[in-house]
């Protein structure tokens, strides 16, 4: 069984504001993005990764990676990314080289997720389950409301019991031809936020492993302080 890592990297960072495209972004003064596919590399089982670069920057992406080497043989290959994630995966995808199994996809944005939680999720996928998720019990209650205008005071249409709702991360793992096929045939757009959302849609079983802390989404700028003492606090 062959394991290869798609990592969409090709987002702006709106929400932790202006600045360089998130990726790039410096923890512990190392690239996002570096600390993403070393997090990927550190796998035994990972033989290829494919970085998705923002569409206008992909020759600085290759030049960022190679001015950082992995420590091991995993190769890279980098292509430009898409306007929206599901069509920045769709072209890592199509970069794949041949004889590839097993793939894992993989947040630019969650650098710091353990190699134990990435070899779990390679795990359940290579003991055959076509779609496997790492997710955490959620803390915050959640409420589902009608929406409004910002601003404006939302009504709450429910309560979902917060027992069986689970937060899901990345890497998320997937049989390639299951996950081929569901981005073949979900059309973009139908609000799969993610890539196990576009699999349940064609029918086919989603399982859940235990997920990490440390695998948190860096999306406002309070997440780049929890990063940056979460890199303190390993290298201490
Ligand atoms: N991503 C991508 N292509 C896009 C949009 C997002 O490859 N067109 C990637 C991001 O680079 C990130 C991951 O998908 O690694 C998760 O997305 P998110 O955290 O939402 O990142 P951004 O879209 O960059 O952030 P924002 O939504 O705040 O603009
Ligand atoms: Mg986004």
């Amino acid at each position: 069984v062959r394991t290869a890592a798609v990592i969409p990297a090709a987002g702006r960072g709106v929400r932790l504001g202006p600045g360089t495209p998130k990726a790039l972004r410096t923890l512990g003064g190392t690239p996002m993005l570096v600390h993403a596919v070393r997090a990927m590399a550190a796998s035994r089982a990972v033989t290829h990764i494919v970085v998705v670069a923002p569409p206008d920057g992909p020759d600085e992406v290759r030049r960022l990676l190679d001015a950082h080497p992995l420590a091991d043989r995993t190769e890279l290959t980098v292509v430009p990314g898409g306007t929206t994630r599901q069509e920045s995966v769709r072209l890592g995808l199509a970069a794949l080289p041949d004889g590839i199994d097993v793939v894992l996809v993989h947040d630019a944005a969650r650098p710091l997720v353990p190699v134990e939680t990435v070899d779990a999720v390679i795990a359940a996928v290579r003991g055959g389950a076509p779609a496997v998720v790492p997710a955490l019990p959620l803390a915050d209650t959640v409420k589902q409301v009608e929406p409004r205008p910002q601003g404006t005071p939302e009504p709450v249409v429910g309560t979902p019991e917060r027992a069986l709702l689970r937060a899901v991360q990345t890497p998320q793992g997937f049989d390639l031809p299951t996950l081929r096929k569901a981005h073949e045939v979900v059309v973009e757009g139908e609000g799969a936020t993610d890539d196990a959302g576009l699999v349940e849609r064609l029918g086919e079983g989603v399982v859940l492993v235990p997920g990490h802390e440390e695998a948190f989404k860096v999306t406002r700028p309070l997440d780049l302080v929890l990063a940056e003492a979460v890199l303190a606090r390993r290298r201490a």
